[in-house]
């Protein structure tokens, strides 16, 4: 059957070449489109059994072009790129790799946030987060590995997330959050994980963002889909001490960097989980989770149940 490996941002090399091991080895066909547009999925796609995509749009147009595709694996964490309604009435399994990236993430979490109290590097006097307090906003695969470093650093580490007991928290030595308020006026650092969904779009406020203690700075390494631009324009008009961090450009860069320079610092292309160890745990995950359902239906983590 035929495997297609359909990324925009391509995997890193060695990932690429362990995919293609893994699929050559189930006896199916890998095909590699990178740097593609969604034309060019769409016109890939129409033979395809199983696709691996990273954080490509897969909506209802690239899933009617596909005649017969069984299965999507999403490598890496959100799968907010993809159709699942319409992946669902068409009987296509979709699923992600969850945790595979999610290291690569929060690395990048800290290389940002030092850069950022070290003033992007410009010689002038920064601070340090030893002592500092981080305020992590859902405490998943993620949130847990920059729970982890930030104790590296000395840092006080709380969070907010529902669905975790308050009992796990305390054990890993984090201090449980139960409100939005509490995150944004107890911490100067506020680091996000929720993923985009209905409830979490446009829900970083100015309100909350405004919260933030003297000096306090918002990373976003999440989506930018779950925060209010128009608001944070004013948060960053308003608080001339707070700084915005993120790993996802925004739709409206221009005006923020405009409102707010030297305050605000965005990656040009998202950069999160772009390290060569991501890319081999999630993109090899991905190759033998697309193998194993065409095999016989594998679908430990199948997010369209
Ligand atoms: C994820 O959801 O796994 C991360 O945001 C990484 O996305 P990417 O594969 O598009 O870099």
């Amino acid at each position: 059957m035929k495997i297609l490996i359909a990324t925009e941002k391509p995997f890193a090399t060695e990932a690429v070449k362990g995919i293609k091991e893994v699929i050559a080895n189930s006896g199916n066909e890998a095909i590699i489109l990178e740097k593609g547009t969604k034309s060019d999925l769409i016109k890939a796609i129409i033979d395809i059994d199983g696709l691996i995509v990273r954080s490509d749009i897969v909506d209802k147009e690239v899933l009617d072009a596909a005649k017969q595709l069984k299965v999507i694996v999403r490598a890496g964490a959100g799968y907010d790129n993809i159709d699942l309604s319409t992946a669902t009435e068409k009987g296509i399994c979709v699923m992600n790799t969850p945790g595979q990236n999610s290291n690569a993430v929060a690395e990048l979490v800290f290389g940002m946030l030092v850069m950022m109290i070290r003033n992007q590097f410009d010689g002038t006097s920064g601070i340090e987060l030893k002592g500092k307090n981080l305020g992590i906003h859902a405490y998943g695969q993620v949130g847990r590995n920059v729970a982890r470093i930030a104790k590296g650093f000395g840092m006080n580490v709380s969070a907010l997330d529902p669905f975790v007991k308050d009992e796990i928290l305390i054990a890993e030595g984090i201090t449980p959050l139960h409100s939005v308020e509490e995150l944004y006026t107890k911490n100067q650092f506020v680091s996000l994980h929720i993923p985009a969904t209905p409830a979490t779009k446009k829900s970083v406020t100015k309100e909350v963002i405004t919260l933030l203690p003297k000096k306090g700075i918002l990373i976003n390494t999440a989506r930018k889909e779950i925060i209010d631009e128009e608001g944070l324009i004013e948060a960053l008009k308003e608080r001339t001490d707070i700084k915005y961090i993120s790993d996802i450009k925004p739709e409206s860069a221009d005006a923020i960097l405009a409102e707010a320079p030297g305050r605000v610092f965005f990656t040009p292309k998202k950069m999160g989980a772009q390290t060569a160890e991501a890319n081999i745990n999630a993109g090899i995950a991905a190759a033998h989770q697309v193998v194993d359902n065409l095999k016989d239906g594998w679908n430990k983590f199948q997010v369209n149940k």
